[in-house]
């Protein structure tokens, strides 16, 4: 395989040498000839065929002579074997040539070991040659020709990104594929994503109207129901009352501003779990990885996309100061799905039981059963079949995916539950996607249970590791474009090292130059870095917990410590009272936090 040529004729033509250098060959027509003959491999040429194709206006002796120093410009450049001549034929051979064609024509799209991704484009780009109309017009046929592949590449491209959550890159084939075919549902699909997973909703319905217009004035048709469907999930705000909200929501915003980097092969990874739970055949994730490194980041990457086509979510933020009280996290999990459409499908007798733990089922559905009386094993029984008979019914109008974090930190009695949902669940439309610690997990028995029965859950476990010195990279620059003050490059180094893979780490860092410029901690942590023993983010995080805390007034810093206490239940502001705080006093500490963070 070795010392092959390359030839690209999708785009702007470029002939390549076995080192992947630029060849140039000096006569424009000369590379036009090339792509003609790369076109047509094994065909024979009749010389004075080509001559007319390219030399038009030469005289016959002349357009001889033309043909004749095309291909011995051709044959310096690729060998000797290049042609098989005779007196009044020519047939290109060039075995030790690649053209991006023959891959194109295999669907051959995606990068291997030995390949990279093939560029595509269309056939010739801009290329054009004065003063040859033959060629201008083949070239237009080969454009029509080859347009069905080049189509079908893209949509294999896209689908690649969507499946590795790279929705920046989605946007670039997809603008390639609408100037190739306006009406492209599929390119449509991908730019509405794009803008989804920027934050800005808005834009992406834009982008929707704006082309079922077009569909139904031009050629009388309308959407498929698939991207239909997204349109209203991007609509829907999900504040409508409950119980009407027939549509459910997928929340964007939460990414204006925030880029995704890496974690392709993650990412895949649960979005075939997803693909699969919305065929029926329920698969679940538990994500590991240390504190800041992107887990809860990536469970959430993955409900946008899964909300995006039609899943439900309800989702925990386990807390260790509610470890202790059972079924807490189930117990939200079950709050979030009482609103969504078909729970009240739901029989009767079972929402009834879920009143037993939760008690906000009632609230919701006033006239319910009592639960039976129960204790201890029997109760979690119950619960658990409660907890599978409202996700069963929510399931029934749309996939549910029950995202847990921090699983380490549940309590008991809820991984026990979800324990055996995972299982029962199996063959349903409902996921469980948790995130957890490792070395957590490993101390507390229920949940690294989880991890000896993975194959008999359906679990599948992944390993979320640190960034890469080049993502790092990635994510430092994107932190400074966001932020419109690009990072200069001895800052992005020190923040780099500093963080060791950590993007929690980098974004305080980074914070932190912000406020303080060149007294920032990142610059004082080269010499740091060396001389402390054992972890150095810890000492990092410590270190940035201290200098923002220390910002702080007294009075926000005792909302902080209480709300460490509190956890979930920050919201009630009452509790506030046992430091001597106002509601008001309170409230501006709040929001002075929330403006730190
Ligand atoms: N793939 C990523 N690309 C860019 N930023 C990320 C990525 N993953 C995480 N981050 C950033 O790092 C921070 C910590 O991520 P998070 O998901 O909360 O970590 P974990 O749940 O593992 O503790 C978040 O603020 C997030 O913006
Ligand atoms: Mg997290």
């Amino acid at each position: 395989m070795a010392h092959r040529f390359f030839l690209r004729l999708l785009g702007e033509p470029e002939l390549q040498s076995p080192d992947g250098e630029r060849i140039r060959l000096r006569v424009r027509k000369h590379l036009a000839l090339l792509a003609y003959f790369a076109t047509h491999r094994g065909q024979v040429h009749r010389r004075d065929r080509l001559a007319d194709f390219l030399w038009p206006e030469a005289s016959p002796a002349e357009g001889r002579h033309s043909v004749a120093v095309a291909l011995s410009a051709i044959r310096g450049k690729l060998g000797l074997r290049t042609f098989d001549c005779s007196r009044d034929t020519v047939r290109f051979l060039a075995p030790n040539l690649d053209v991006d064609l023959d891959r194109l024509a295999r669907g051959d799209v995606l990068e291997s070991e030995l390949t990279p991704v093939l560029l595509i484009d269309a056939f010739l780009g801009d290329f054009e040659v004065a003063r040859a109309p033959e060629f201008m017009l083949w070239r237009d046929q080969m454009r029509a020709r080859w347009l069905p592949q080049i189509q079908n590449a893209l949509v294999i491209l896209m689908d690649r990104c969507r499946r590795t959550g790279d929705f920046s890159a989605i946007e670039s084939h997809a603008d390639r594929l609408q100037d190739l075919d306006e009406y492209s549902e599929q390119a449509v699909r991908a730019k509405m994503e794009a803008r989804a997973f920027a934050g800005d909703r808005v834009a992406a319905i834009r982008i929707y109207e704006e082309w079922r217009g077009r569909l139904a004035t031009d050629l009388d048709t309308a959407p498929s129901a698939t991207i239909e469907g997204m349109a209203l999930r991007l609509r829907s705000r999900g504040f409508e009352a409950p119980g009407s909200a027939r549509v459910p929501t997928a929340l964007t915003e939460q990414w204006r501003h925030q880029a995704f980097i890496g974690r392709g092969p993650q990412y895949r990874a649960l979005y075939e779990s997803w693909e699969q739970t919305k065929s029926g055949a329920g698969r679940h994730g538990l994500l590991l990885g240390e504190s800041g490194v992107g887990k809860s980041t990536l469970a959430q990457r993955i409900i946008t996309s899964a909300g995006l086509e039609g899943a439900i979510s309800s989702r925990v933020q386990c807390y260790e100061v509610e470890r202790e009280i059972p079924y807490a996290a189930v117990g939200t999990l079950v709050i979030g799905l009482l609103n969504q459409p078909g729970a009240s499908g739901t029989p009767p007798e079972w929402l009834g039981e879920l009143t037993r733990t939760v008690a906000a089922v009632r609230d919701r559905f006033p006239n319910l059963p009592p639960f039976s009386s129960a204790d201890g094993e029997t109760i979690r029984i119950r619960l658990t079949e409660a907890v599978l008979q409202l996700a069963q019914a929510v399931a029934e109008e749309h996939p549910v995916i029950l995202v847990v974090d921090d699983v380490h930190i549940a309590d008991d009695a809820s991984v026990a539950v979800l324990h055996l949902l995972m299982r029962r669940t199996r063959g349903q439309r409902v996921m469980v996607l948790m995130t957890a610690r490792r070395e957590e997990l490993d101390r507390s028995p229920h949940a690294s249970r989880l991890l000896e029965s993975q194959e008999h859950l359906g679990l599948q476990v992944l390993d979320i590791p640190p960034f890469t010195s080049d993502e790092m990279h990635e994510l430092v620059t994107a932190l400074g474009n966001a932020d419109g003050r690009p990072v200069p490059l001895p800052l992005r180094r020190a923040l780099v090292r500093a963080a060791a893979g950590i993007p929690m780490v980098a974004e305080l860092l980074h914070d932190d130059w912000r406020r303080r410029g060149a007294d920032c901690l990142a610059l004082s942590l080269g010499a740091m870095t060396s001389d402390l023993p054992g972890s150095t983010t810890e000492e990092v995080y410590r270190r940035l917990f201290h200098r923002v805390f220390d910002s702080l007034s007294s009075e926000t810093q005792s909302v902080l410590s209480l709300a460490a206490i509190l956890g979930e239940r920050l919201n009630d502001h009452p509790l506030y009272e046992l430091v001597d705080l106002t509601i008001g006093q309170c409230l501006s500490g709040m929001i002075e936090l929330a403006r730190q963070r």
